[in-house]
């Protein structure tokens, strides 16, 4: 559903995505690991067109997307999520959810409201609806946000280090909610600095580093059988923190 051919991006004189190819099929969970700056936000940034790519082709259900006047469209499907949440302060979580959807006329207020509900619900998060974000925990927040992204519909589900800003008691909130999402069959692209998680979770997984793919494979494979030196010192860094 989505094929990534060779994607270039350079800020100023970095060049900080060196040609990254990429084929991400319905229902792939795919993890994306790697050390600190070496591309990966953006590269979910540039998949769901939050920045341009320089060169390269990202095809979206057999669309070019970059450049393209689908764009826009585009963006609906594709959802994402990020570390620091990003749900508007001034907002209940009602009116957080039920945003996009009504300024995109995709739904009419009432509509956009009773599946907020309905979703709401489904986490038991009904009771904090009408809450502000100041007024919920991280592990909230967080769902709310993966909500926000639902009630669009997406085809697919970036993550951005989505439960990096959590307190360890609230990860798992945050991760059953996705392993559910996955249950159902959502497409998803994970970058995450949990490696246990996305050995045990993700259907392949990718190591980036120095904007480019290193090695790619089945995730038991990469942290059990790790070839290439980075990979391994990388794996054994993160270990032995
Ligand atoms: N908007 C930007 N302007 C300039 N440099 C940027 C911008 N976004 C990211 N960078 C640089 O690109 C590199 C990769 O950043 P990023 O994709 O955030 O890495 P990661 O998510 O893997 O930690 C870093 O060196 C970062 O400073
Ligand atoms: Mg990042």
């Amino acid at each position: 559903m989505l094929t990534i051919k060779n994607i270039k991006k350079t800020f100023g004189n970095k060049v900080v995505l060196k040609g990254i190819s990429l084929n991400v099929n319905k229902g792939d969970i795919i993890g994306i690991i790697g050390p600190s700056g070496c591309g990966k936000s953006t590269l979910l940034r540039c998949i769901n067109g939050l920045e341009t790519s320089d060169s390269g082709e990202i095809i979206f259900n057999e669309k070019n997307i970059i450049g393209s006047k689908h764009l826009l469209d585009v963006r609906k499907k594709i959802g994402m999520v990020f570390q620091q949440f990003n749900l508007f302060n001034h907002m209940t979580v009602l009116e957080n959810i039920t945003l996009a959807p009504v300024m995109n006329k995709l739904m009419k207020a009432d509509e956009a409201k009773k599946e907020a509900l309905r979703l709401l619900k489904e986490i038991d998060l009904e009771d904090i609806a009408n809450s502000y974000p100041n007024q919920i925990s991280g592990g909230q927040k967080q769902r709310v946000a993966i909500i926000r992204t639902l009630i669009m519909k997406p085809e697919i589900i970036l993550f951005d280090e989505p439960t990096s800003a959590l307190d360890p008691e609230m990860i798992g909130e945050v991760t059953n909610l996705m392993r559910k999402l996955a249950d159902n069959g959502m497409t998803m692209i994970i970058v995450s600095h949990e490696l246990n998680f996305i050995k045990n979770f993700c259907t392949k997984v990718v190591f980036i580093d120095d904007g480019k793919i290193v090695e790619e494979g089945d995730s038991k494979l990469i942290f059990d059988k790790p070839k290439d030196e980075r990979l391994k010192s990388f794996l054994e860094k993160v270990n032995n923190k």
